[in-house]
Order: structure tokens, then sequence, then C-alpha cells
């Protein structure tokens, strides 16, 4: 008869460090490799020299660039492969059981005809090539709102990013245990190397690519991209799109949310956290510095991309930010728009599809106003002023530590998370939408956040500047169906005694010429201020039909060239506007169906009603 295996030999057969002690991990890892069919495996411990180790290795295989050492210290370019530069949302599954609970707004897929596929795609997938086990906390460890997961990805781009976007390494295995929960992550390019074939400086699959999505198993399995969200496994699919189903099934939030911390000249302190779509500047206002004019007030930084949001045993809603560095958009960061930004990407960032300087830095557009004489371009070609082409890529990013931020709050790696006092929700909307106003009622709120629309950006592919609804910035992220999601949320504002109070914000409408009419980036202050003045019941607001707003008074306007009429024209409700919104509106609520909660509808009606007035 068969002795059952050891621990020890099963360690031993996988290459494990002796400090990884859980067989269930140490047996998904055999499986994967039995699998894939890498050349070896190696065991990520999170250390510096393991991340120069892995640089110097792609410095030598054309993916990285090294920066030059004065001007960028520490710090890389990579340029991907053209096809292979954004998150692929037709390409993302959510296979549930059940077709229903995926919902309208994902791309769903049975499990077994999935895991059929993906049987057949991540066979050998890996020859030639190393395979990385990659541990990773979401959150600060052995916080109650953080979880863990393991990535195997045969990528070490990703290994370099994951240990800047996380908080990875020897001390996830120590928490994890013999047995302690993760969520399994497996990440391949979809290029094996056979035959002696030379590996590509970006390699990936131009033909197949599938990110994909078992919410019951929470499981995660990514195909064919090297790039952002595709690939780095923490973010968009565990942080978001497995996080949520976990939340919904838990009581608790993961929402596509930057989170801030607002400090008064008195010094009282409040935290806010703001779902927009993706490149709509979360980065720039999780970063934003006041204003002339508003010196007293400060806002620091807990997160720029992802809140996960669970109630605290005073009544709050307690937010952390599960990740630990951000991967944010380069073109039109400047020292006009995100100063602390310009200094955290000093050094020690990993920068992708931006141009290269002759010496040897980094440029994209809106960094300066004079762009560089010569630049080589993020396809690799040389570059001039004129000569008709962007020198960074639209969705072009930098990787960087949140320990570098400038304006990091201190409480930022805080285990209990910080109280959410309001949370805000904005889109990006040349018309219609005001600059600012406050939901009456969490329902009201919570209809607003869920019928939002946005002018699209180039973070996925797809057309850009066409506007769509994205429920909650949600919409590529949600990972359960949406109407569930929405009776989720209106619950959740039942769960504890204190509720954040809920906006709505747009900076972005335009003028009849096409221009910005809200000056944006450290003016946002200003609205900022008259939300936590709401929030501790100060600030003053008149009734509208879309919720209540400040008057022009009402905001402080100290050192500000803003005038009454320019407010007027962001705080505009049209009413043949809204009349067409509306109809967007009853659109997406015909595509939710029998699981859209009745307490939206009531919503509809009513907002309806105060239109006609
Ligand atoms: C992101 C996105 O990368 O939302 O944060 O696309
Ligand atoms: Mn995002």
């Amino acid at each position: 008869m068969n002795q059952p295996e050891t621990l020890a030999t099963l360690a031993a057969s996988v290459g494990a460090p002796s400090y990884v002690h859980h067989a269930r991990l140490l047996g998904w890892v055999r499986e994967i490799a039995a699998l894939t069919q890498p050349e070896r495996i190696v065991w990520c411990d999170g250390s510096e020299a393991e991340s120069e180790r892995l640089c110097a290795l792609m410095v030598a295989s054309g993916t990285l660039t090294k920066l030059s050492e004065s001007k960028r210290p520490g710090s890389y370019l990579a340029l991907s492969d053209p096809s292979d530069v954004a998150r692929v949302e037709d390409r993302t599954f959510i296979c549930s059981k059940c077709e229903d609970d995926a919902g309208p707004t994902n791309n769903w897929v049975a499990p077994s005809a999935m895991r059929r596929t993906l049987d057949g795609l991540f066979t050998g997938s890996m020859r030639g090539r190393t395979m990385y086990v990659v541990p990773f906390a979401m959150g600060p460890i052995g916080s109650p709102i953080a979880h863990i997961g393991i990535e195997i990805s045969d990528s070490p781009y990703v290994v370099v990013n994951m240990r800047l976007m996380t908080r990875m390494g020897r001390a996830v295995y120590d928490a994890l245990g013999s047995d302690g929960a993760f969520v399994p992550c497996v990440h391949s390019v979809g290029a094996p190397l056979v035959d002696g074939q030379r590996d590509v400086a970006w390699p990936s699959n131009a033909e197949q690519k599938y990110i994909v999505h078992f919410p019951e198993t929470r499981e995660i399995w990514s195909y064919g991209s090297g790039y952002g969200g595709n690939a780095l496994l923490g973010k968009k699919c565990f942080a978001l799109r497995i996080a949520s189903v976990m939340g919904r099934d838990q009581g608790w939030l993961a929402e596509h949310m930057l989170i801030l911390g607002v400090t008064s000249p008195q010094g009282e302190k409040s935290y806010v956290a703001g779902a927009f779509p993706s490149a709509c500047g979360k980065t720039n206002l999780s970063m934003l510095i006041p204003p002339p004019g508003c010196e007293g007030w400060k806002v620091t930084t807990i997160g720029d991309d992802i809140a996960w949001i669970k109630p605290g045993t005073d009544g709050y809603l307690h937010a952390i930010n599960p990740e630990a560095g951000y991967f944010g958009v380069a073109p039109g960061t400047s020292y006009e728009t995100n100063a602390n930004a310009m200094e955290m990407l000093k050094h020690d960032v990993i920068f992708t599809n931006v141009a290269l300087t002759d010496d040897g830095d980094v440029w994209w557009e809106g960094m300066t106003h004079e762009p560089p004489a010569h630049l080589v371009d993020w396809q690799g070609q040389d570059w001039t002023p004129g000569c008709g082409r962007k020198a960074a890529h639209p969705n072009a990013r930098f990787t960087v530590s949140s320990r570098q931020c400038p304006s990091l709050d201190p409480a930022w790696d805080d285990p209990a998370g910080v109280p959410i006092s309001a949370f805000v929700f904005g889109a990006r909307r040349s018309d219609t939408v005001p600059l600012v106003s406050e939901a009456r009622t969490w329902e009201e709120g919570v209809y607003k956040a869920a019928t939002m629309g946005s002018e699209t950006t180039a973070a996925a592919t797809g057309a850009v500047g066409e506007v769509r609804r994205d429920p909650f910035a949600m919409l590529p992220f949600c990972g359960y169906h949406v109407g569930d999601y929405f009776r989720h949320w209106l619950a959740m504002g039942k769960a504890v005694a204190h509720p954040p109070r809920l906006f709505s914000v747009n900076w972005f409408r335009k003028d009849a010429k096409g221009r910005f009419v809200w000056p944006g980036f450290g003016e946002n202050m200003r609205v900022l201020q008259w939300i936590v003045e709401r929030c501790r019941g100060r600030a003053q607001a008149g009734e509208t039909a879309v919720g209540l707003a400040p008057a022009y008074a009402d905001l402080d306007w100290t050192g500000a060239d803003f005038d009454a009429d320019r407010f007027a024209a962001v705080m505009n409700v049209d009413r043949a506007s809204w009349e067409r919104e509306l109809a967007l509106h009853d659109e997406l609520f015909a595509k939710i169906g029998a699981k859209l909660p009745p307490e939206l509808k009531i919503e509809r009606e009513a907002l309806g009603q105060r239109l006609q007035r």
C-alpha cells in the first residue's frame, strides 16, 4: 500500500523553501507545474535582491531598459507589444455556475466548458519559461479586512510589479500557516518557448486572451496578456471581481474607489472614498494639493484605486486600500496636475509604454509644455514633435510603491482601516451631471451611483469617448449580477449606525466650444471642503431635482478666479438633457430585469416627477 505523501516530499517535489508548510498550496503548485510544464519553478521571497536580479535578467532579455541612474535612479522602462496595451474587457469572463449569477454586464461561460478551454490553453503554456510563485497580501497582513493570494506567473515583469503593488513576500506564508485561505491566481503570457525558440522582449499571445474568474471557487486564470490588470492579478481580478463576490457573501464591499483623508484648518480629520471610472483622475484626486486660498486644508492619501470596506465595531464603515502601490496612468501627469505624483516618480519606478528621452529619462504627453526635440516612442521608434504620433501610449503607466507618495496618510497601513464619512461618485460627462450634489437619502445615492454614465477612456481596449453606463464605476469589475450588487449596496446602508453620506461629482463639464469649464485638479479641494463640511453638519445646501446642491456662496472661493456665472454653468440641471438621461437609465434598468431592486424603481419615478416640476 502507498504511504501518504509527507509534507517534506511534497515540498521537495516542487523545490519549495522550508518556510512553506501549506500542503494544499504545495499540491496546487505541483498541479499547475504539471499542466504548464515550465523549465523551472522559482519561489519568490519579495526581497529587494530578488527584484534586482529579475530586473537585470529583463534588461538582458530586452524587456526592460534601465533608465539613467542620475536622472531616474532605480527605474526601468518596459515597452509592451502593440497588441497588449490595456485591459481586455471583451475577453474577461465570470464563470459562475449559474449564468444568472454573472448578470447582464459580464461575459459568462459555463465553468465546465471554460475549464476545458483553459486546460487546452495552459497545457505546456510555460514550456521553456520559469514559473514564479508569488505570495501576496491584499491589505495589511493580519488585518481583519485583508486577504491573501498566491499568483503563479511565467512573467518576471509581473513579479517585479506585484512586489510594488502588493505586500509580497515570505511573511505571507507565515500568515497562511499550514491551512490558511488564499485565492489561487494562475497567469501565463501564453507564449511557450519550444525547440530552442528565442524569446521576444514582450511575450504575449496576440490571438488568444482569457481573463477568467470562477467566483464560487474564488479562482483566477489569466492567459495571453502581460499588461496591467490582465496580469497583475491582485488588482482588478482579485481585489475587485473576486472580492466583490466575497463581500456579497460576507457582508462587506470591494469597490473601485480611492480613499483620501481631509484635514481642516482646525485639525479635524475626515476620510472620503471616491468611485470614478478608469483614467478619470482618481490618482490626482487622492494626492490633491490644495490651491492658493485653501492653505489650511490638507489632503492625505490612503489609496488611489481600490477600497475594501467592512463594518467596524464603532458603527462606521472602515476602509483599507488592499494595494501597496500605484499603477497609474502617466500621460497628463505633471507638476501642474499632480506634483505629489511627480515627486513620487523620481526613483524606483517601473514605467510601461512611455517614451524614452535621449538622456535616458522618460517623457509622456502633458509632462511638460514643450516636448523634447527627440524621443524614442512607446513603440521603439524615433519620435520628433509634430511627427503625428503620440510619444507615450494613452494608457501608459507607472508602477511605484505607496511608500514613495509624499502625501501618504499615516493610517494607510492601519489594519483597522479608516472610518469613511462620505462616498463620492464621479464620472466623466461633458454635460448633464452637475459639479456636485448630495443624495437626500442612502437610496437616492445608490440610485445615482447605479445609473452613472461616463465617457470611456484608453484604460480598456475599445472606443474612447463614448458614454456608457458604468454603475458605481464597477462595470468591468463587478464579479456578479449587477442587480444583486445594487441590492447589496442598499443593505450595506443599514448595516452600520453611521453610514457615509453619498455625493455625486463631475469635474468634466464642457462649454459650447468644447473647453472644460471647471479647472479641476487642486480646485477640486473647494468641492471636497463642502463635502466634508456637509458631513459635519455645517455647510449649506439647497434642493434640486437631482439632489442637494451648494449655491455659489456655499463654497469657499478664497484665492479663486471662478465667477458665479461659470459656477451656474457647471451646476446647471438642464431638463431636456435629464429627460434624455432618464431614458438611458431606463435602458440600463431594462437590461438588469427582474433583479432590479424595487427601491431603485421608486427612486426613478421620484426623479422623473421632480424633473417635471
Ligand atoms: C486601472 C483601471 O488600471 O481602472 O486602475 O483600468
Ligand atoms: Mn482603476
